[in-house]
């Protein structure tokens, strides 16, 4: 699904095949298969040169060589972190992982949207287990910070039971945990946004995560079909504990920007380029509520102009999966030059520097891209 038509390694025969046009043409889920296969064999394009230093940054204690992250969902069994990290990804993200081994949903459930860099997933959780990838991930020495999703099995009886069982298990393996609430595919799992609910649940979660020899950071993921008032009950529960921070934002229900598009009409969330202003918007209102709590800003980034505009919604890091289906992994590299010279232009340092500088506009919905 996504090598990148100027990798060194086209001029290999395998992965010759392995083309970004041809991976197009792929059904969706079949090309993602394949690029996780060839990242598997070794066949990666690797980063060789140091990160601008101005993208340095510390989120929630952890060192970031560089603040863009793999997004959960490309590797939702821990199967690349190591060379997505030789790749030059400040942070790999992997899962979403569940207690028990799940197959998802019925294939097709995977969509691209081509006329507007879209993608529509309706996969439910498909992913091997808590104890396969703790398995795999065990002694693995990533090179770059690992996240690891956690959420709940579609048949669960008890949802939050899932989660702590998620903090039980990889708290000592992972250098953060993601706390994922905002699939649209596993019914009922939305509605652990509401205020009681997700009182509740992160009660728990930090209880579990306080008894861990590692305290490790939590992070909680949520859904940009948010109205004031959820995104008010939102901010208030998370601030009355000691969660370390929140990712805006999962993918859309909406279809409002896609409408009469190819594959519009299936059923999922809508990720990419059709996400980026409603999930940048609900990042800023986000920002505006919670204070200085670190925001991990995700949803249609495919250009250095949409990652610095996360950064200046108030975002302390970003990550992204979409764009790279249609735009190949040399984005990574794009995005990077483009955000150090964005700091430069700025007259600053430090991409920090830049982070929040319009957040009131973003939130307001005065901007657009
Ligand atoms: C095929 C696919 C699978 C995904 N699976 C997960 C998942 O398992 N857990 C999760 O938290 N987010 C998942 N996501 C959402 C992404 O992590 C991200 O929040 C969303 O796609 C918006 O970013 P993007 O526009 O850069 O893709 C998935 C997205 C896609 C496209």
């Amino acid at each position: 699904m996504i090598f990148s038509r100027l990798s060194p390694l086209l001029r290999m025969p395998f992965v010759a095949n392995l083309s970004l046009d041809a991976l197009l043409k792929m059904d969706a889920e079949t090309a993602h298969r394949a690029t996780i296969t060839a990242l598997c064999l070794g066949l990666a394009p690797e980063q060789d040169h140091a990160d601008p230093k101005e993208l340095q940054v510390s989120l929630c204690g952890l060192d970031l060589p560089n603040p863009i992250g793999m997004a959960a969902g490309f590797d939702k069994n821990g199967e690349v972190p190591k060379p997505l990290a030789r790749m030059g990804f400040g942070m790999i993200e992997v899962g979403t992982v569940t207690p028990r081994p799940q197959a998802g949903n019925p294939k097709p459930r995977l969509f691209r949207i081509p006329e507007v860099g879209g993608v529509i997933n309706r996969m439910g959780f498909n992913n091997e287990g808590h104890e396969a990838v703790l398995a795999r991930l065990k002694g693995t020495r990533v090179g770059a910070i690992l996240g690891v999703n956690i959420g709940a099995n579609k048949d669960s009886e008890d949802f939050v039971a899932d989660y702590v069982l998620g903090v039980e298990r990889f708290s000592s393996l992972a250098d953060y945990l993601t706390v994922n609430i905002s699939s649209p595919n596993t019914p009922g799992l939305r509605n652990l946004q509401a205020e009681d609910a997700l009182a509740r649940l992160l009660e728990a979660v930090l209880k579990a995560r306080s008894k861990a020899a590692v305290r490790v950071p939590v992070f909680l993921k949520i859904a940009p079909d948010l109205d004031e008032k959820a995104m008010d009950g939102i901010a208030r529960t998370v601030l009355a504990t000691d969660l370390d921070g929140l990712i805006v934002s999962n993918t859309t229900i909406s279809r409002d920007t896609v409408t009469n598009l190819t594959n519009a009409g299936e059923a999922g969330g809508l990720s990419g380029k059709p996400l980026f202003n409603l999930a940048t918007q609900r990042l800023a209102q986000m920002r505006q509520r919670v204070g200085t709590l670190p925001i991990i800003g995700v949803g249609g980034i495919d250009s250095p102009a949409t990652a610095l505009a996360k950064f200046e919604a108030g975002a302390n890091a970003v990550q992204l999966y979409s764009a790279l289906v249609f735009g190949g992994f040399d984005m990574l590299d794009r995005l990077k030059r483009g955000l150090a010279a964005s700091v430069r232009a700025a007259g600053k340092t430090n991409i920090s520097e830049l982070s929040g500088r319009a957040t009131d506009d973003w939130a307001a919905g005065k901007l657009s891209l």
